[in-house]
């Protein structure tokens, strides 16, 4: 969603925040702005649309200053016009962009209208604006009208500022909305996301929750809520240049599908180092933490809440403890029944998104203080405020439609599922040491199914003309047909549903016919009968089968039914293996009806608001 960029240098800072909010595009968007310091008023430039054509603008308009701020906004209080796009401006000499949401604007404006103030826009971030001139009116300076402005707010922001009357310096506030700084020699930046300032720096200082800073050339001073300085640590961002760059692919998402065995390597990679599952891979005092819990609450969104899934099959399996798995924007605002002795499990591949930080909160609210987020972003929002923490390593994910994170994301609940299971006794050394050598193949097998990507392309072409499709799975696998379901309808718009195949004769084999391609998911485990017996209803009725399994198992291609195989059946990581053939299928029906699959309409990376 939203992505701010700044940066005071002494360069011409304009390149650089273009740059950043290019970086930024990724997280969704549908209006970019900039704003510079000008001879005797603030200048900006917005455009509705891409950054490109905003850039166009201010290349024509030869904006170059040493100081600036900049944005992509993605619509919430007020519509995509220019007018609503950040920065908002306040009588033409501060200029500032905003992330979240004021909760407390429509009090605010009516207050600030008594003021005189007049407005330009329908959003929530222009009182904020107007807010902080106001004090700087009353003779307080750029950090102090900030800090005594962000006291009337209520909600979430990730705030930066600028002011003619002070080109030397840039303030900065954060509060439920992740913001960092970084550190350049005689030259700073503020960003919402290190990617978009990792051309320049990687030295990084997280902001925490009611920080404020102070940025000039030379250096940067942070203060926290009650305004008194502090020292916060500063982080090197294993962020690269080069996973924010395409390379020889197509698409990030054709990138990301692809560097699955990489990704999978760099998570086990601790694993391995310590030998076995051991609870210190969740953090220091893990042990103490997971030894005794009595059952799991797994709260998530969309593709982490499929991988929550998938591990709920592995827990109560595996583990013989209660295992529920939550969608976070419904566990939040129900009266949850708090239990000590019970693991709260968020996962997030952003660590950002709001509705699983909200439910962590209630979570936390409830009592439960034992919390574990598995997350692929470092320090970011849900992590921090976590006692445990399991870092996938799938490295940065641009592409809308999550791929990379959410295989490594079970191959961490993986890892939880046999720690668990050794606390309690019920992983011995000789299982321990079968599942770590599977761990270790894993890289492998993903590799094998990738290269079924030429195939998996012709089928492709079958689905791109469909309007509908349906997938079917049984037991851990269930899970994987969700989850190729989410990624066709949203990346190629086809509209597909996912069930579980003993579930289709109690309703949805009434849309079954000729014209309803299914994808099933069967490899050969216990429940293979089982599914072979629901293909033959869709058989039956005319329906087509796409169907995915592995080469131990015996059923071959016949009319209306199309099989294309994995090499070998590797067993409880089945699942992981499976998710590749249906993201690629997503993929190549995408490709094949020209959508934006790295930016499929209405959706964004980083949902940070309900
Ligand atoms: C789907 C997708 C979304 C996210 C969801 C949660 O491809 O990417 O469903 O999985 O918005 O996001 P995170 O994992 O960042 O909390």
């Amino acid at each position: 969603m939203c992505g701010i960029v700044g940066a005071i240098a002494d360069r011409d800072v304009v390149p650089l925040l273009i740059d950043g909010l290019k970086r930024l595009e990724y997280r969704g968007y549908d209006s970019a702005g900039i704003a510079i310091l000008g001879d005797t008023c603030v200048r900006r430039v917005r455009r509705t649309g891409r950054v490109a054509e905003m850039e166009s603008a201010a290349l024509a308009e030869s904006f170059v200053s040493p100081l600036g701020i900049g944005h992509t906004r993605w619509a919430t209080h007020g519509g995509v016009t220019e007018n609503n796009a950040h920065p908002h401006i306040s009588h033409g000499e501060l200029a500032l962009v905003h992330n979240g949401i004021i909760e407390n604007h429509e009090q605010q404006r009516a207050r600030l209208q008594a003021l005189g103030y007049e407005f330009e826009s329908q959003t929530d971030t222009e009182v904020v604006a107007h807010l902080i001139h106001h004090y700087r009116a009353q003779g307080a300076s750029l950090l102090q009208a900030l800090q005594t402005a962000v006291r009337d707010l209520d909600g979430a922001y990730a705030i930066a500022v600028i002011d003619q009357r002070d080109p030397s310096r840039m303030v900065a506030a954060r509060m439920g909305c992740p913001l960092l700084v970084g550190l350049g020699d005689g030259e700073n930046f503020v960003a919402s996301d290190v990617s978009a300032i990792v051309s320049s720096t990687r030295r990084v200082i997280f902001l925490e929750e009611g920080d404020t800073a102070e940025l000039t050339r030379e250096g940067v001073a942070v203060f926290d809520t009650d305004g008194t300085p502090v020292q916060r640590e500063e982080h090197l961002s294993d962020v690269s240049l080069a996973s924010l760059e395409l390379g020889p692919y197509r698409h990030f998402m054709q990138k990301e599908i692809h560097e699955q065995p990489r990704a999978i390597a760099d998570t086990i990679e601790a694993l391995m180092g310590v030998g076995g599952f051991a609870p210190e891979l969740f953090g220091a005092d893990a042990a103490e933490v997971l030894r005794d819990v009595d059952s799991v609450q797994i709260l998530a969104c969309g593709t982490s809440y499929y991988a929550g899934l998938t591990a709920r099959y592995w827990i109560e399996g595996m583990v013989g403890i209660p295992c529920a798995v939550e969608v976070a924007s419904e566990y939040r605002y129900r009266t949850a029944v708090a239990n000590p002795r019970q693991l709260i499990v968020t996962i997030s591949q952003s660590g950002e998104t709001l509705d699983t930080m909200e439910a962590l909160k209630y979570a936390k609210s409830l009592g439960h203080a034992r919390t574990l987020s598995i997350c692929n972003v470092p320090e970011s929002a849900i992590p921090r405020a976590s006692r445990l923490v399991y870092h996938t390593r799938a490295g940065a994910e641009i592409g809308v439609a999550s791929t990379k994170a959410f295989t490594t994301q079970l191959v961490a609940l993986f890892t939880l599922t046999a720690t668990l299971a050794k606390l309690r006794g019920k992983l011995a050394a000789l299982q321990e040491a079968e599942l770590l050598e599977a761990l270790r193949h894993l890289p492998g097998s993903v590799q094998h199914a990738l290269n079924l990507e030429p195939q998996i392309a012709v089928w492709a072409e079958r689905f791109s003309p469909r309007q509908h499709a349906l997938f079917l799975g049984r037991g851990v696998h269930y899970p994987i047909a969700l989850e190729g379901a989410l990624k066709l309808k949203e990346i190629s718009y086809i509209h597909a549903e996912a069930y579980p195949a003993g579930e289709l004769k109690h309703g949805p084999l009434a849309l079954v016919d000729k014209d309803m391609p299914v994808v099933v998911i069967a490899p050969n485990d216990r429940l293979l009968e089982k599914v072979k017996s629901n293909m033959q209803e869709v058989r039956a009725r005319g329906g087509e089968l796409f169907v995915f399994t592995d080469a131990d198992s015996q059923f071959g291609e016949s009319e209306g039914v199309h099989v294309i195989r994995t090499p070998r059946h590797v067993g409880v990581l089945s699942p992981i293996v499976h998710t590749i053939p249906v993201q690629l299928l997503a993929y190549h029906t995408a490709l094949a009806r020209g959508t934006d699959v790295d930016k499929p309409r209405n959706l964004a990376k980083s949902v940070t608001v309900e």
